[in-house]
Formats: structure tokens, sequence, C-alpha cells
């Protein structure tokens, strides 16, 4: 007879194989090794190495670490104890840790290397409202406090640090934060630190995310920060439309960052690439660079549907956005900085979106204000150049574009191309300052800002393939 452990082993590699089979090259997972981006062309291939997931060799299953999933009991230890004996087989073939069905309540837990979190169906990790339950750790240094409050935050419910090689996966299992104390909190103004998110990478590679359901997460729901070689794919993400800054997914100072097939509805960003703040993020000095996202669904009430910034000092560039859908928000498409975050944000490419009843189909800011202190360099103005936007067509907007760069630099270098909004008759369409660009096939006609046959040239060259 099999033993537990073999039959795992066997389940395992069924599902390995229906997932691995035609992709498998190199060892771990196989990630094509992308190398330093070049300077002007984004490497678009990142979706397409999808990587091969390999067999773990040991395998284990919460209850055998004493759990129970009854939605009660807490399982913050066996989920510690868990990982804690996992991390021994890192280095032995990895290992794979079963959720099975069942609701599991647990605090904070860490993942460890060469490591596969599978979620069965049914299976439920729910997330303890007790904040001692999310302990804190150090604020990131290119925030240089927590985002929300100085000094240290609360750590995420599921973290991970300097991994290697992490899959979350299984048969569309449930993650879910139980973020409404958090949410309370922040609207009574009684938070003590930063909030947590739901699942926090730092420092991390070889990263896979699939198939599986992300439901109410504190604060930022996914954030891979550092990292490189992060692949997220059939992924849900709900969240109540009232609840605040439960962005989706924000890539921070991280690249090679695949994002497919996923569907948030939230109350904050659908997705938000980031790469620090102020000063500390400009010393910090760690872009986000070389990211696809394709087929995203999203609905937000509150923000957008993709946005760059507000925090972005390391820089973001080589950014490739195709085939998104955005429902009811406030902004479609949004870049957010202000004076004092230095960085820049170019070579972004965004290609066919479709918005239904949103306000601000394009925004463009400069003066997003939010800063960590009182202590930024009040001359450090964000470069924001070659930006492509075409393909696009809205119906029910409000206003087609509202781009307001900052005077003392200009935001330059914004091409449309087959544009087409359905603005609300009556309202004002384009309210355009202190930018430059070109467009081609945008209706309703743009303002003479973007109309500038100076950037035409430009836009030619980078923009309009
Ligand atoms: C891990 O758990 C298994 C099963 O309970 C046990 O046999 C093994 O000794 C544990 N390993 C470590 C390193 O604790
Ligand atoms: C998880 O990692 C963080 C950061 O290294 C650390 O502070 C915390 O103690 C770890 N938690 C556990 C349960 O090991
Ligand atoms: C996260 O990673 C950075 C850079 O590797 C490191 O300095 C920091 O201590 C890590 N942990 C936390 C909690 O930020
Ligand atoms: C980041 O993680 C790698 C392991 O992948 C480790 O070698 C490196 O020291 C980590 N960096 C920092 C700053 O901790
Ligand atoms: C994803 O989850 C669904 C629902 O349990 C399951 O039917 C499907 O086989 C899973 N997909 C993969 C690729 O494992
Ligand atoms: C996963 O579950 C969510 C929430 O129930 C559902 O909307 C989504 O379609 C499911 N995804 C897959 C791949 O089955
Ligand atoms: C448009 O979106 C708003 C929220 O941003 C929502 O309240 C309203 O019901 C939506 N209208 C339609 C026609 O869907
Ligand atoms: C402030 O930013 C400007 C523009 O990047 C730079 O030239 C200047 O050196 C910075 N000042 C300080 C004190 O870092
Ligand atoms: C313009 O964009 C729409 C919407 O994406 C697309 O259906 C259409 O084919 C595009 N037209 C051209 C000439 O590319
Ligand atoms: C148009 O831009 C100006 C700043 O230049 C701003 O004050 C105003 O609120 C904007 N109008 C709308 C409708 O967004
Ligand atoms: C275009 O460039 C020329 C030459 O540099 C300059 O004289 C002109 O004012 C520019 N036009 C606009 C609209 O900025």
């Amino acid at each position: 007879m099999l033993d537990r452990f073999q039959l795992v082993l066997i389940l395992n590699c069924i599902f390995i194989w229906r997932w691995g089979v035609q992709l498998s090259k190199g060892e771990d997972i196989g990630w094509t090794d992308h190398g330093k981006p070049d300077q002007t062309v984004l490497d678009k291939s990142i979706c397409a190495d999808i990587p091969a997931v390999m067999p773990r060799v040991y395998s284990a299953s919460i209850t055998d670490f004493g759990a129970v999933g009854d939605g009660t009991t807490l399982n913050t230890d066996a989920f510690q104890k868990a990982i804690f004996n996992l991390s021994t087989y890192s280095d032995q073939g990895g290992s794979t840790l079963h959720i099975p069905k069942g609701t599991w309540l647990t605090g904070s837990f860490n993942l460890t290397n060469h490591f596969t979190l599978y979620l069965e169906e049914g299976a439920v990790i729910l997330g303890s409202q007790d904040p001692l339950q999310w302990p804190l750790i150090a604020p990131l240094p290119s925030y240089g406090r927590g985002r929300e409050l100085p000094g240290p935050r609360h750590i995420s419910l599921i973290y991970g640090e300097n991994l290697v090689d992490v899959v979350i996966t299984g048969q569309n299992g449930t993650v879910d934060g139980q973020g409404s104390i958090w949410w309370a909190q922040f609207k009574s103004k009684t938070l003590d630190y930063t909030r947590g998110h739901l699942l926090e990478l730092n420092n991390s590679t070889n990263i896979v995310v699939t198939n599986i359901t992300f439901l109410n997460s504190p604060f930022w729901t996914l954030h891979p920060v550092y990292c490189s070689n992060v692949f997220i794919k059939d992924v849900t993400i709900l969240a109540p439309l009232n609840s605040p800054n439960t962005d989706g997914i924000d890539p921070d100072s991280s690249s090679n960052i695949c994002i497919q097939d996923c569907y948030v509805r939230n109350g904050d960003d659908i997705i938000s690439i980031k790469s620090g703040w102020d000063e500390y993020g400009i010393a910090f000095n760690r872009p986000s660079q070389n990211i696809v996202i394709q087929h995203v669904v999203g609905e937000t009430h509150t923000s957008s549907g993709i946005a760059f910034g507000s925090e972005m000092s390391g820089g973001i560039e080589h950014v490739y956005v195709e085939d998104l859908t955005i429902l009811n928000a406030r902004r479609g498409i949004r870049f957010k900085t202000a004076a004092g975050r230095g960085g820049y944000i170019r070579n972004i490419d965004i290609n066919n979106v479709v918005m239904h009843n949103v306000t601000n189909a394009i925004e463009f800011t400069g003066f997003y204000g939010e800063h960590p202190d009182g202590h930024y360099n009040q001359t450090a103005f964000s470069i924001i150049n070659r930006i492509s936007i075409s393909n696009i067509v809205g119906d029910h907007i409000t206003l087609a574009g509202n781009l307001q760069g900052l005077p003392e630099a200009p935001y330059t270098g914004i091409c449309l191309n087959n544009v087409s909004l359905d603005v609300i008759p009556g309202k004002l369409v384009w309210n355009c300052s202190a930018v430059q660009g070109f467009s081609m096939d945008v209706v309703p006609e743009p303002c003479t800002e973007l109309r500038d046959e100076n950037a035409s040239s430009l836009c030619s060259a980078v923009c309009y393939r």
C-alpha cells in the first residue's frame, strides 16, 4: 500500500505534469534569464516563458502539524511549525504544503525556499482578526517608514523574504484576510501602525501565483517588492468596493513580472506599479521594469484600472499593458507623481483597453502630494516620457483626459493613437497643462498640448508600431 507521502507525491506529480510538461526547461522554476533590460526595447516574452514547476520531493498536509480546519481554531503555530519543518527540505528537492478543504484560521506565517503552498478545492486560509497575529516588521528601505504611519508596519498574512522558487497554487482555494477590522481602524483613525498586505514577497525570485482567490486584504493585496521573475496568472482578487487601499496587485521595485488573466474587484487601484517614496526611494534606487500585463478585467469605484505611482522614485520603465477592461472606475489609466518624487516613468506601452463608465479615462498628475516626511527634495521632479496609449475605446466617460504636468518639468512624449472615447456631452473634454505629445485618430479631438507637431517624430518612432 502507498503511504500518504507517496500518494501525495503522485498527486503532486500529476498536477505538475499538467502544468509543466510542455514547459520544462532548466532546474527548479525554469525562468529564462532576461538579464538587464535593453534601454529601449521591452522584452514582451516574459509571459511566454511560463516557468516549469518541477515536482517537489517532500509533501505534507497542514493537518500533520495539528491544524484544525473548523474556522475557529487558531492555527498559527501549525503553519509556522509546518514551514519550519519543510524548510529543512529546501535543499533536498523542495516541499509542498497541502491545505485541504476546510477553513484554517491563522495569523501571519512565512514561506520558505523551493516550496509550494497548495490550496485544495474548498480550502480557505482565514486571516486572524487579532492584530497581534500580524506582528510588526521593519519598514521598507525604499519607503523609509510605514506607508500609512511612521515606524514599523504589520507583516502580511503570508510573507516571504530572500526566497527562491516559491509556488502558491492549487484548485482555486481562497486566502481571506478578513480585513474589515483594519478598514474600520483606518476609517476611525485608530490604526497603531501601517496595515499588512495579504501576500508580500520581499527580495525573492522565481515566484508563481496561480489559480487562487484572494479576498479582503487589510491593505494592498499582492505586493512583490525587490523581486524578479514573478508570474501571476488566473488569480481572482476581491474586496468590497468601499474598502480603503485594497489595491489588487502592486509590483514595487521589481522586474520581470507577468500578470495574466486576472480578475480584480476592489476598493482601490486594480494594478499599481511602484518603486519607492521620495528621498528613500531615490536613495534605494531600485526601478520597476520589464512588466507585462495581459487580459486583466477590473472594477473599482474609487480608483484606477492601471496606475503608475504615486510612489515611483526608483523609476518605472518598460511596461507593456494589453487587453485591459476597466469598469465603473474613477480613472482608467493614471500616472501620478509629485514634486519630491524624482525618478522617471518612461517607455510605457498601453494597448487595447476597453473602459465602461469611467470618470477620467486618461489622467496624468504631478500634484499627487503625500510625502513620507518634510525632508524630501523639493526640486526632485519626475521625468515622464515616451508613453504610448493606443487602441482605446470607452463609453460613458466624463472627462477624456485630465493631464496636469509640473510646470517645472513638463511631461513629454505622450503619444495617443486610435483612441475613441464616448464622452458625456456638455462637459469639459480634455484638460491639459504642462504636457506635450502627439495624437493620431483620437476622438474627441485632444487639447493642443497633445497635438504638438514637435512630438510627432518621437511618437512615430517610439510609439506607433
Ligand atoms: C517533519 O514532519 C514529519 C512528519 O510529521 C516528521 O517525520 C519529520 O521528522 C519532521 N521533520 C522535521 C525536520 O521536523
Ligand atoms: C517572518 O519573517 C520576518 C522577517 O524576516 C520575521 O521578522 C518574522 O519573525 C518571521 N516570522 C516567523 C514566524 O518566522
Ligand atoms: C526586505 O528586503 C530589503 C532588501 O533586501 C531589506 O533591507 C529588508 O530588511 C527586508 N525586510 C523588510 C521587512 O523590509
Ligand atoms: C536577497 O535574497 C538573496 C537570496 O535569494 C540573498 O542572497 C541576498 O543576500 C538577499 N539580499 C538582501 C539585501 O538581504
Ligand atoms: C484551477 O482550479 C479549478 C477549480 O478547482 C480546477 O478545476 C482546475 O483544474 C485548476 N486548474 C489547474 C491548472 O490546476
Ligand atoms: C476561482 O474562484 C473565483 C471566486 O469564486 C471565481 O470567480 C473564478 O472564476 C475561479 N477561477 C477559476 C480559474 O476557476
Ligand atoms: C458607474 O460607476 C459608478 C461608480 O463609479 C456607479 O455608482 C454607477 O452605478 C455606474 N453606472 C452604471 C450605469 O453602471
Ligand atoms: C534635488 O534634486 C535635484 C534634481 O534631481 C538634484 O539636482 C539635487 O542635487 C537634489 N538635491 C539634493 C540635496 O539631493
Ligand atoms: C482601434 O482600436 C480598436 C479598439 O481596440 C480596434 O478594434 C481597432 O481595430 C483599432 N483600429 C485600428 C485601425 O487599429
Ligand atoms: C482642469 O485642470 C485644472 C488645473 O490646471 C484643475 O484645477 C481643474 O480642476 C481641472 N478640471 C477638471 C474638471 O478636472
Ligand atoms: C516646436 O519647436 C520649435 C523649434 O524648437 C519651437 O520654435 C516651437 O515653439 C515649438 N512648438 C511648440 C508648440 O512647442
